[in-house]
Formats: structure tokens, sequence, C-alpha cells
């Protein structure tokens, strides 16, 4: 234990879902989105195992405490049953007014808009009260569906990045992708 003392956990809304931080009950949720396949696939490592996906929220926790943060991990959950995680989207900061972003869905979850407003309103956080410049978002190039989301949000693809990640065994590029400031325009409801 560390000692340090929990800020005011951060919690926002975007229509009926809620992006709130991770919380010590997680693990089982961090487990339904990084312990499978089919959504690890597409991701930076491969499948986490009970004992990874605990100490990879125990990481979560303990950079939550951080001053100042360093990172948004946010669970993505309905806001009407905020206890179950149907998946994660994440800001990295790093470098000047610039952020990384991360995001994923529990299987069950995809293809119902979930991620396109979990998304948006972490750009909308980033920008405003954040205060970030320039977002990045790096993409396998085979990940259609990953690519479409932020395309559809403004962000605009700038390259390849070769041999970004070494997972499932093989190295594996990365289309990087970027979304400025001055390019967000928020989608009318
Ligand atoms: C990428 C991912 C988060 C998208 O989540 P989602 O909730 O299904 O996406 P949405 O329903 O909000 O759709 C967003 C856009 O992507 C498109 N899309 C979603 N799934 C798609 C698919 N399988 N093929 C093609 N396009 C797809 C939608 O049509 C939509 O585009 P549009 O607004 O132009 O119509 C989800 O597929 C996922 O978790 N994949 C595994 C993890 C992953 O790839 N993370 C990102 C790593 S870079």
């Amino acid at each position: 234990m560390t000692g340090r003392t929990p800020s005011q956990p951060l919690k926002l809304t975007a229509g009926s879902l809620m992006l709130r931080d991770f919380e010590a009950g997680d693990t089982d949720g961090v487990l339904a989105i990084v312990g499978d396949d089919r959504v690890t696939h597409w991701l930076s490592f491969a499948s986490r195992d009970r004992d990874e996906a605990q100490s990879m929220l125990d990481g979560i926790l303990e950079r939550q405490l951080d001053t100042p943060r360093c990172e948004y991990y946010l669970a993505i959950t309905e806001s009407a049953s905020p206890e179950v995680v149907i998946g994660f989207v994440r800001l990295g900061l790093g470098g000047v007014k610039a952020a990384d972003l991360g995001y994923a869905l529990r299987p069950e979850w995809q293809g119902r808009g979930i991620a396109r407003a979990a998304v948006s309103r972490m750009i909308e956080f980033g920008f405003g009260d954040l205060g970030l410049h320039r977002l990045t978002a790096n993409i396998g190039p085979q990940n259609t569906a990953s690519m479409r989301l932020v395309e559809s949000l403004g962000f605009r693809r700038e390259g390849t990045i070769r041999d970004h990640v070494h997972t499932n065994g093989a190295w594996r590029d990365s289309a990087s992708f970027s979304l400025l400031e001055g390019e967000w325009q928020p989608a009318a409801e």
C-alpha cells in the first residue's frame, strides 16, 4: 500500500452510459475484456488470465492516485448498472498537451454505437477539461472497426508505425491517427 489518498473518483456521463474510474471490485469486469481472445486479438497484448487481470487493475488503481494524473483509464458502464463493466476507454497523457487514446468493448456489447458514444465523451473530456491539443490512436491495420470509429470522429491517418507492437508472438504495424483540438466537432444529437 502506498498510503496515498485517492482523489474524487471521476464519473462522466454519455447518454445512457457512465464512464467511471475503475474500482477494486472490477477484476471480473477487466478479465471479461482482456481475457477474451476476440478482444485482445486487436490489442497490443495477448489475453490475460485472472492474476494478470488483477495486476493490470492494481496498476490502474495505483496510477489513479498520481498527481497530476497521467492516465484516465475509465470503465464503460451503463448508468443504470454501473457495477457491470462493458468496456474501457483510456487517455494516456504524454508529450506536450497530448494523449494516446485506447478503448475496447466486451464482444456482446459491440456494434451498438457504444464505443462511438464513449470515445466521443472522452475526446470532449480531453480537449475540454484537460485542455489537450492532440490525441493519437494507433490501430492494427486490419482493425476495420476501430479505424472506422476514429475516422468517423474526425481523426486523420498520419502514416504507419512499422513493427510497433509485439503481440501474440509476432510484430505488428500500427496505423497512426491523430485529432487536433480545433478539428473536433461534437456530433449533434
Ligand atoms: C473497435 C470497437 C471498440 C468498436 O466498438 P463498437 O461499439 O462496436 O463501435 P460502434 O458501434 O460505436 O461503431 C463505431 C463505428 O465503427 C463501425 N464498426 C463497428 N464495428 C465494425 C465492424 N466490425 N466492421 C466495420 N465497421 C465497424 C460502425 O459502423 C461505426 O461507424 P459509422 O459511425 O461510420 O457507422 C470494438 O469493435 C472493439 O472493442 N474491438 C476490439 C478491441 C479493439 O479493437 N480496440 C481498439 C484497439 S485500437
